[in-house]
């Protein structure tokens, strides 16, 4: 198991704006865009003072067409160069989002650590309100560990079988129906989990947590894995929650999510059809 931690901001480093002046063009971009409204002047500068009010968005680095700006001692040329036509097309994006599916049988191995690392380190990509970045991706990377997670967790449904609300009283058979018929309700027989977590003190942290999952589920699913959101397993956490303990997560402050995923052993012959599955408002 492995625990990721994005960038927190309790500690966060010397914002250490700079900005090459032989580079810069004075275009004004970077004052335009700065969410904070902290830059100003020509070339531009921070106030010291205001430099607290810096949430290290970075925008200021991305939109400098030249490359003049860096902060927290990260280079505008150790970014990625963005130009018109690189992004996926919305039609690959269409088909990605209509063809993701739940998974809920997976091939019995382990996705390669390589490929997990990667797609750990882009969903931290995703937005964190007030750019908090206070995530962590609890991550059972291993097969072997999962299967020892689920006898945790199984053998605590069945000692507290009393603690079981009612409308989750059909959790109680789970052990059973995994040991005598192989059928896993609760973890789908999926190799890993991810449990995003934002303490409770992060500004959007309950919002945080699932959209770091969105993007985490979307390139799984683009590096031909599968997922599957695990509302019951978040149930049964929030039932047992000393199970936690297994996790190396804290037992309480925090929001948080789980998903499991790893290699389908299954193919969607098409998509599903939800077309006008949401209302719509339109206020025009
Ligand atoms: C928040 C959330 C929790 C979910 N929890 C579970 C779960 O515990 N077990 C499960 O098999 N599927 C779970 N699902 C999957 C949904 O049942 C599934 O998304 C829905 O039936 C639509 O199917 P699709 O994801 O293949 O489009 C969950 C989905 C979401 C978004």
């Amino acid at each position: 198991m492995s625990q990721i931690e994005t960038t927190a901001t309790a500690v966060l480093p010397s914002m250490d704006f700079q900005v090459d002046v032989d580079q810069c063009n004075a275009c004004g971009l970077c004052t335009r865009d700065c969410p904070m409204g902290i830059i100003e002047g020509n070339p531009p500068r921070v106030d010291p003072e205001k430099e607290i009010r810096c949430v290290r968005c970075q925008h200021c680095l991305a939109i400098c067409p030249t490359g003049a700006i860096s902060l927290e001692g990260r280079k505008a040329s150790d970014s990625l160069p963005l130009t018109t036509g690189d992004l996926p097309s919305l039609d690959q994006i269409d088909l990605l989002i209509r063809s993701r599916r739940s998974i809920r049988q997976y091939q019995n191995k382990d996705v390669d650590p390589e490929l997990l690392r990667r797609l750990l380190n882009v969903s931290a990509y995703a937005p964190t309100g007030v750019n908090a970045r206070a995530l962590t991706f609890t991550v059972i990377d291993r097969k072997r560990r999962m299967a020892d997670f689920r006898e945790q967790v199984f053998a605590a449904l069945t000692k507290h079988a009393a603690r079981i609300p009612d409308r989750l009283q059909f959790l109680a058979s789970a052990p059973t129906a995994y040991a005598e018929h192989g059928i896993d309700i609760l973890f789908r027989t999926a190799p890993h989990l991810i449990i995003a977590s934002a303490p409770t003190s992060a500004p959007c942290g309950q919002v945080d947590v699932p959209i770091a999952l969105a993007a985490f589920e979307l390139l799984a699913v683009s590096a031909g894995l599968g997922t599957v959101w695990c509302g019951l397993l978040k149930a049964v956490l929030e039932t047992l929650p000393e199970l936690k303990t297994h996790l190396d997560m804290p037992v309480e402050g925090i929001h948080y999510y789980p998903m499991l995923f790893g290699h389908p052993a299954v193919e969607y012959a098409r998509t599903v059809q939800r077309d006008g599955a949401a209302i719509v408002n339109r206020l025009s």
